[in-house]
């Protein structure tokens, strides 16, 4: 009997897909930053799925390869220069146009030391996504899914945080100058031209 075609759609799930923000954006950083906030969440919704569902561990199943292997693309290639977009431009940016600041202070300080927890997470995930990649099953199970697991509960807050405090902050302090010197270093950062 064919399969009815309402319900085949209502499971087909649609892959994760990651939307490149234009490099134009480069001129508003703060919204660049913004909008690679919205592609961090959507990496950490389909790691949520992932270990939820239980197919993080055993080998991949085949829809899902394409997920796993955009989650580990985004967390090598791209998580890193996020952080460095914060940690050497806003963060310091910030602390300097809201000197005395101690409750912002205090803020930076927990984000900073939320950073240095994602480097010591992210080798325990990023080597049990390239086991996966490779077809076979995660070697360090319960070590890969206590940190994935840690991962996406501390980014969740993080980016609450960041979305709802810090930027908001830097909309509010920072100056035309501070914009191009910050947009410029994330070009540098990313190696493409300033946009004219
Ligand atoms: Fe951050
Ligand atoms: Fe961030």
């Amino acid at each position: 009997m064919a399969a009815d075609p309402r319900t085949s759609r209502l499971r087909k799930r649609e892959p994760l897909s990651l939307e490149l923000i234009p490099e134009n954006l480069l001129r508003e950083p703060i919204e660049y930053i913004f909008a690679d906030h919205y592609r961090l969440r959507q990496v950490v919704a389909a790691m949520d799925r992932l270990l939820i569902e239980g197919l993080f561990v055993s080998p991949l199943a085949e829809d899902n390869g394409s997920d796993v292997a955009v989650v580990r693309t985004y967390l090598v290639d791209e998580l890193p220069i996020h952080i460095a977009d914060e940690e050497e431009d806003l963060f310091p940016c910030l602390e300097q146009r809201c000197p005395g600041d101690g409750e912002t202070g205090q803020i930076l300080a927990t984000l900073r030391q939320e950073h240095v927890e994602d480097f010591a997470l992210l080798p325990p995930v990023t080597a049990g996504l390239d086991n996966l990649l490779a077809g076979g099953a995660v070697r360090e199970g319960e070590l890969f899914e206590a940190s994935a697991a840690r991962f996406v509960e501390t980014q969740r807050r993080h980016i609450i945080w960041e979305n709802n405090i810090v930027l908001p902050l830097a909309r509010r302090y920072f100056t035309v100058d501070d914009m191009a010197n910050m947009g410029h270093n994330m070009a540098a950062r990313r190696n493409i031209e300033y946009p004219a």
